[in-house]
C-alpha cells in the first residue's frame, strides 16, 4: 500500500489571533516586576535556547523526571493502550514529542489507527515534531493546535472526531509548574472538553527525599543555573532590555511544607535595569530575589483522589520501584 505523502496528513491550526498572547504576557511580566515579592512568569524560560537549555536539563544525571517517567512509559504503555483501546492522542505541550513516540508505539502494536492532535505555542516547534513524527509513521494523521492550553482546550470540542474515543496526555510534571488555582482551572478545562468515557493521562513527580530533589534543580554542571539565568536574557531581547546576567545568581530549594521546589534569582548588587519596549524602569536592592518557578512534588493518592473529585475517576496509576514518579491514567465519569 502507498502510503500518503506528509503534508496530506498534517494540519495546523493557528488559534491565536495576533497579538492576543502578547498583550497577556506582557501586563503579567510588568505587573510581576513592579510588585514587591518580584516573579517572571516561568513560561519566558522557553525562548529557543532556554528550550535547548531545558533539552539538556533532561539529560542531567540529577535530573531524574524525564528518565524515569520514559521508563514508566516503556513498560506501561502497552498496557495503558489496551486499556483505553482505541483512541485520539491530545498532547498538551507536545514539545518535540518524544515520549509521545512510546505511547504511540503501542497503539500501532495493536494494529490501531493513529491519530495525534499536539498543542503547542510554539508553532515551528509543532511543524518540526509533526513532520518527524508523520515520517516514522505511515499510518499516522496529525491536527495540530498552535495556541495556549485554554484555547485549544476550548476549541477541541468543535473538532471533528475522527476515533471513537479521545485521551489527553499532560506529562513530564508540567502541572508542577502551575499554582494550586491555576492547576484547578486547567484540570477543569480538560473535563469540559472530554465526554464521557474520554481518557486523561497525566505524569507527576513525587515527594522524595529533599536531598535528590535539590540536586536535580541544582545539577553540577550549572546547566539549571543557565537556564534560570536565561529568562533575562530573553527579557533582553524581546523588550530591549539591560540586564546584566552577572549581577544575579541561582537558587533554587526545596520547601518541605509547601512540596515543592522553589527556583529564584537573586540580586547581587543594588542596581536597575529598563526594558525599552515596555517603558518600565526597575529596581533591584542586593539579596532581593526574583521569583522564576515552583515545581510542586505530589503524591501519588491524593492527586488520585482530588482527580476524582473533579470528575476524572483513576482507572490505574503506575510508578517505578522506588516511587519517584507516577503516572494516573484517569476516565470521565
Ligand atoms: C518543565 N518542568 C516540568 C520542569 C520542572 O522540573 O519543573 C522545569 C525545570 N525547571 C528546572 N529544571 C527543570
Amino acid at each position: 500500500m502507498v502510503s500518503k505523502t506528509v503534508d496530506s496528513r498534517l494540519e495546523i491550526k493557528h488559534l491565536l489571533p495576533e497579538n492576543t498572547l502578547k498583550q497577556d504576557e506582557e501586563s503579567e511580566l510588568i505587573a510581576g516586576l513592579i510588585q514587591k515579592e518580584k516573579t517572571i512568569p516561568c513560561h519566558y524560560f522557553y525562548d529557543e535556547i532556554g528550550s535547548q537549555l531545558f533539552e539538556q536539563i533532561c539529560e542531567l544525571p540529577e535530573y531524574y523526571p524525564t528518565r524515569i517517567e520514559a521508563s514508566i512509559l516503556e513498560k506501561y504503555a502497552p498496557q495503558i493502550a489496551q486499556l483505553t483501546e482505541i483512541c485520539e492522542l491530545i498532547e498538551l505541550g507536545s514539545g518535540s514529542s518524544t515520549k509521545t513516540r512510546i505511547i504511540l508505539n503501542s497503539y500501532q502494536n495493536l494494529g490501531y489507527p493513529l491519530h495525534y492532535l499536539p498543542i503547542d505555542v510554539s508553532d515551528s516547534m509543532l511543524f518540526e515534531s509533526a513532520k518527524s513524527l508523520l515520517l516514522d509513521y505511515p499510518n499516522l494523521t496529525i491536527d495540530a493546535l498552535a495556541s495556549t492550553y485554554e484555547v485549544a482546550l476550548e476549541k477541541l470540542t468543535t473538532i471533528p472526531q475522527l476515533l471513537s474515543r479521545r485521551m489527553i496526555i499532560f506529562l513530564g510534571s508540567t502541572l508542577g509548574n502551575f499554582n494550586q488555582l491555576q492547576c484547578d482551572r486547567l484540570i477543569k478545562e480538560i473535563k469540559e472538553s472530554l465526554t464521557p468515557g474520554d481518557y486523561f493521562l497525566l505524569g507527576i513527580d513525587l515527594q522524595k527525599p529533599r536531598d535528590i530533589l535539590n540536586a536535580a534543580y541544582n545539577d553540577g554542571q550549572g546547566i539549571t543555573a543557565k537556564f534560570n539565568l536565561n529568562i533575562l536574557s530573553h527579557l533582553n531581547w524581546r523588550f530591549q532590555g539591560n540586564f546584566d546576567l552577572n549581577n544575579f545568581e541561582h537558587l533554587a530549594f526545596y520547601n518541605e511544607k509547601e512540596n515543592q521546589i522553589e527556583m529564584y534569582l537573586k540580586c547581587k548588587k543594588a542596581h536597575s535595569v529598563r526594558l525599552e519596549k515596555l517603558d518600565l524602569a526597575v529596581n533591584f536592592s542586593e539579596g532581593e530575589t526574583i521569583h522564576t518557578e515552583i515545581s510542586r512534588k505530589f503524591n501519588l493518592e491524593k492527586m488520585s483522589a482530588y482527580l476524582t473529585k473533579m470528575g476524572l475517576k483513576t482507572v490505574q496509576t503506575f510508578t517505578d520501584t522506588q516511587q519517584y514518579f507516577g503516572l494516573i491514567l484517569s476516565q470521565i465519569n
